[in-house]
């Protein structure tokens, strides 16, 4: 775990927060080669989820919505609420449902009775500051996603099952954000919410979980590292009448990354009631009206970007790697010149790098010795290093250094970016 940590915050992935003036505890700052794994991992989401489908549906919502939403969804009730405790003694505040033992794990101190802590985040919307100006943070992205059903049934006419996905912010306030990236309370959701005829919903919850784990599997994670959980009956959330979870094999042990819940008609249900739409489907053919009921499988962005470093972190002697797939590298090719003081090689390094930043994520470095620039960008996962030598000045050919077998190979200087593009989808 401190490995991740320290290799994330040195090679510019994730930073603490506000750390100049002394962080604020369950905030993150993704840096460079973090908003880049960050897009990789969305943008292939909705490559999967949205681009390659007919049937779903993409959104990009408001964060704060009419507070009623949460009144309807049931998360300003005790379904969001964690249950808190705090030592009478150094008064920290813990979960109750994760402590082990009925007395302070700081300092031994007595525990208060378990209270139950709503974790929306609370703020105020127009000139003043009192109980009706009170609305929320957004604390999942699916409630957006329920109360533009009728706006997409208008505008697209879709047919059952259909799906909306969005990708966006969430905030919750955590009582026991940590884990690094884990628990935060600001964090990134991908969310589907999938109509279907209520029937359907055993078989369509059974795809989904297929779907879902070979989506992270095609990402790269191991298959030992992955397996399902299902939600005991009695600890299911207030909407779920079934929950699987994906875990993944974290450092600090097994937990989940990505929940698929069917949610039956709770949403559609509570938001006809709450706001006077009826929010049915009529079926074109009959007219017949009914309520879908939803699948809902949901992703944490940045609980995937920790399962995914985790998953690639490696060390072989003293060299560190992260063997992401190429796909999810921040940078594809890092060129460089073989010294930094013969300035026709640097300028021939500059030309080929101009020319593959054209088309590929890549990064120039002169450097340094060769060995130190090559283990620099093992250690934020770049697939191919691309070394400009004086054999270059005689026949136009680089070395293409492979991170993973460290084996190099020449290529012509006018086919690189087709053969790093060839490699990249292969
Ligand atoms: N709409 C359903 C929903 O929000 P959830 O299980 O509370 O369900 C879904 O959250 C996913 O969002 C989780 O599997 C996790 O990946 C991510 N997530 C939830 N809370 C988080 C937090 N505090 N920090 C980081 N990710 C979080």
């Amino acid at each position: 775990m401190d490995k991740i940590v320290s290799l994330a915050k040195r090679r510019g992935f994730v930073f603490p927060s506000s750390e100049i003036y002394g962080g604020f505890g369950g905030f993150w700052d993704y840096g460079p080669w973090g908003v880049e794994l960050k897009n990789n991992i969305k943008n292939f989401w909705w490559h999967e989820f949205v681009h390659s489908r007919d049937d779903i549906f993409g959104l990009d919502s408001s964060i704060i919505m009419n507070p009623k939403i949460w009144e309807a969804s049931g998360h300003t009730g005790p379904g969001f609420a964690d249950p808190l405790r705090e030592c009478l003694s150094c008064h920290k505040r813990f979960r109750g449902d994760e402590l082990s033992e009925d007395k302070c794990p700081v300092c031994q101190g007595k525990l208060s009775k378990e209270k139950k802590f709503n974790i929306l985040v609370k703020t105020f919307i127009g000139p003043i500051e009192d109980e009706t100006a009170v609305a929320y943070l957004r604390g999942e992205t699916a409630q957006a996603i329920f109360v533009n059903f009728d706006n997409i049934l208008n505008t697209f006419h879709p047919r059952l099952p259909f799906g909306i996905a969005q990708i966006g912010k969430a905030f919750r306030n955590e009582i026991t954000p940590g884990k690094f990236i884990f628990r935060s309370r600001e964090f990134e959701q991908m969310e589907l919410e999938y109509f279907i005829y209520p029937e359907s919903d055993k078989e369509q919850f059974i795809y989904w979980k297929e779907f879902c784990l070979a989506h992270l599997k095609k990402l790269g994670l191991k298959s030992e590292n992955l397996r399902f959980y299902d939600h005991p009956k009695e600890k299911l959330s207030h909407y779920s009448k079934g929950t699987t979870d994906i875990e993944y094999k974290f450092p600090f042990g097994w937990a989940e990354i990505w929940g698929i819940a069917r949610r039956s008609d709770f949403d559609l249900k509570q938001h006809s009631r709450f706001s006077g739409k009826d929010l049915s489907f009529k079926e074109s053919d009959s007219g017949e009206k009914l309520l879908p009921y939803v699948i809902e499988p949901s992703l944490g962005v940045d609980r995937l970007m920790f399962a995914l470093l985790s998953d690639a972190y490696c060390e072989e002697g003293k060299r560190v790697i992260l063997k992401l797939i190429p796909q999810m590298a921040p940078v594809k090719a890092a060129v460089f010149p073989l010294v930094s003081n013969k300035e026709v090689l640097v300028k021939k390094a500059r030309e080929i790098y101009s020319d593959i930043k054209q088309s590929l994520p890549a990064v120039f470095d002169g450097r340094g010795n060769i060995g130190k620039r090559y283990y620099a960008q093992d250690e934020i996962g770049t697939p191919w290093c691309v070394t400009i030598d004086y054999d270059t000045l005689k026949d136009d050919t680089v070395t293409v250094r492979n991170r993973d077998t460290a084996k190099q190979e020449r290529v012509d200087s006018h086919k690189l970016t087709g053969f790093l593009k060839k490699q990249l989808n292969s």
